[in-house]
């Protein structure tokens, strides 16, 4: 065979990954091959692949006449929207994608070359876990690739998709990662499967029940975003870099817009209802604001109290974080607090600016919060507020009581631009909660009780919930009607441009995790 002919043959080779019978039952499980996955992710005809030619290590276990090139994941670098990315795709049609030495140092490799180039990485992950026969070889290519993830952290973002398979501590690369996506109905992420859980705990649970994308998206908040296909997960993917800078010292991409930069929108002075206690959709305030009424949500169904997305103004993308009103009335429980706490760290990592919306009655009173160390988890947000360093413009909607006022990317932690619209109330607590403490003998000697109760909730309110007392002080920068929130929004981060400001000089924080 003349050499030419030898690199076509070898070349076909590799594209047949673990041959047509297991290709056709990846099929009938509603699931593409690595190969078609990334045809789908990547701008077309834009990948170049690395180490088609790797086979797995032969030992006692694995023989010469078992190999397959490529060894269970392609690898190579492609991309979107014309963007540089590094990519592996783990190929479950060879030995059902499952993790050994050679594998894991593709992948290294990739990781390594991400990193230099200060590109994205993304990966696409299904695969039956570490390579039995391979044994402790397997588990050392693992922590290979979690010390990369470790160390490519805050420096490229790191995307995963779920798209099979994630077991036992391979669950773990994609849990160090920025940002991770799950398919519906195809994959599971879990520690220990169904068969260990029934022997330890007795348990009878389904790996979807277990550790399915509706879980991980709604309950754990392991997976950041849930997909009804493969195909809507890889497009999603696709979506999630075009808001993302390729490195930390690059800028994210600039997505020039129609949506005027001065644009007022008056339906925003009516939004916020009369009655403190009445809820609104925080969305609503998000989309009239932000570029085209764009925004792409994190969590969206986790900690669904707080509203974490990446949207852009002035072409730009930003970090959106603020209260659901509409959901717990906005209060800031634990979930919430490491939800927001982990994505405003991204942003921070990746010099994307804060945007910060504003309307909380507080932390969760009560034991189960308690117990459950609310005071640990929502010193996480606060740390993570006071230890960014990017843009940070927040807008008071509403409500901003007691420490969660400090919280919310106060003045105090350097917020850079803090505005309140008229309907703000800062203050240490509500009204009603600081009338009974302030004034519990006088309405105990009242004779109509509630009616003194009124009249003194009334005077603290003038008094005390309003903005004002904050904007005199300097604590907020202005007092803006709703309608001018965008423009007031875009002038500042445009006056935040060339922003800087560093942390002390130390080896790291200790955030309390
Ligand atoms: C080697 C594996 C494999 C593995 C699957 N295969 N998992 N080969 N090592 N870990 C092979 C199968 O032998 C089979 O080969 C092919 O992949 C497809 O597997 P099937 O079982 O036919 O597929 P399916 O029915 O879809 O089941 C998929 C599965 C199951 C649920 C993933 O294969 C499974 O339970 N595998 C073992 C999972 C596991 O326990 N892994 C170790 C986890 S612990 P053929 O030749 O028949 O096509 C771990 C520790 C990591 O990963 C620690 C990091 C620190």
């Amino acid at each position: 065979m003349k050499p030419t002919e030898q690199l076509a043959a070898l070349r076909a080779q590799a594209l047949r990954g673990g041959g047509e019978r297991r290709i056709e039952q990846q099929h009938a499980k509603g699931k593409m091959t690595a190969r078609e996955r990334l045809d789908l992710l990547l701008d077309e005809g834009s990948f170049t692949e690395i180490d088609r030619f790797v086979q797995a290590r032969p030992n006692e276990l694995v023989g010469e006449t078992e190999q397959v090139m490529g060894d269970g994941v392609v690898t190579g670098f492609g991309r979107i929207d014309g963007r540089l990315v590094y990519v592996f795709a783990q190929d479950f049609t060879v030995f059902g994608g499952s993790l050994a030495e050679a594998h894991a140092a593709k992948i290294v490799k990739l990781m390594d070359l991400a990193v230099r180039n200060g590109a994205p990485i993304v990966g696409l992950n299904d695969s039956g876990g570490a390579r039995i026969q391979e044994g402790v070889v397997s588990l050392a290519g693992y922590a290979d690739v979690f010390l990369r993830n470790v160390l490519a952290s805050g420096v490229v973002p790191q995307l995963s998709a779920i798209m099979g398979p994630c077991a036992g501590g391979a669950v773990y690369s994609p849990a160090i990662t920025d940002l991770v996506v799950m398919v519906r109905d195809t994959s599971y992420m879990f520690v220990t499967g169904p068969d260990v859980v029934k022997t330890v705990t007795h348990e009878d649970v389904t790996s979807e029940e277990l550790g399915g994308a509706e879980v991980h998206a709604t309950k754990s908040g392991v997976a950041h975003f849930e997909a009804d296909d493969e195909v809507q997960c890889l497009l999603l993917l696709r979506s999630l870099i075009g808001y993302l800078p390729s490195n930390n010292l690059d800028p994210a991409p600039v997505v020039p817009t129609t949506d005027p930069a001065d644009r007022a929108d008056p339906e925003l002075d009516s939004i916020v209802p009369a009655s403190p206690t009445k809820p609104y959709d925080m969305k609503d305030v998000i989309r009239r604001v932000v570029d085209d009424g764009g925004m792409l949500e994190v969590h969206e169904r986790w900690a669904q109290n707080i509203i974490c997305a990446f949207a852009r103004l002035d072409g730009r993308t930003v970090g959106i974080v603020a209260q659901q009103p509409a959901v717990l009335a906005g209060v800031l429980d634990i979930d919430a607090s490491t939800k927001a706490a982990r994505f405003v760290r991204f942003c921070d990592a990746l010099n994307i600016p804060l945007v910060t919306f504003v309307d909380v009655p507080g932390f969760l009173p009560g034991t189960g919060q308690e117990h459950g160390g609310i005071i640990r988890n929502g010193a996480k947000l606060l740390y993570a507020y006071a230890e960014a360093t990017v843009p940070k413009l927040t807008v008071i909607t509403r409500k901003a009581y007691g420490g969660a006022y400090d919280v919310m990317s106060s003045k105090h932690i350097r917020g850079d631009m803090n505005l309140a619209w008229p309907s703000a109330e800062i203050a240490v607590m509500g009204p009603e909660g600081a009338v009974n403490i302030l004034y519990r003998d006088e309405i105990a000697a009242a004779a109509d009780k509630d009616a003194k109760r009124a009249e003194l909730v009334k005077a603290y309110v003038e008094r005390f919930a309003n903005p004002y007392v904050a904007a005199s002080r300097g604590y907020l920068d202005d007092v803006i009607e709703p309608h001018e929130t965008r423009p007031r929004l875009i002038a500042a981060l445009r006056s935040l441009a060339g922003k800087r400001d560093t942390n002390p000089r130390r080896k790291h924080g200790n955030i309390p995790l």
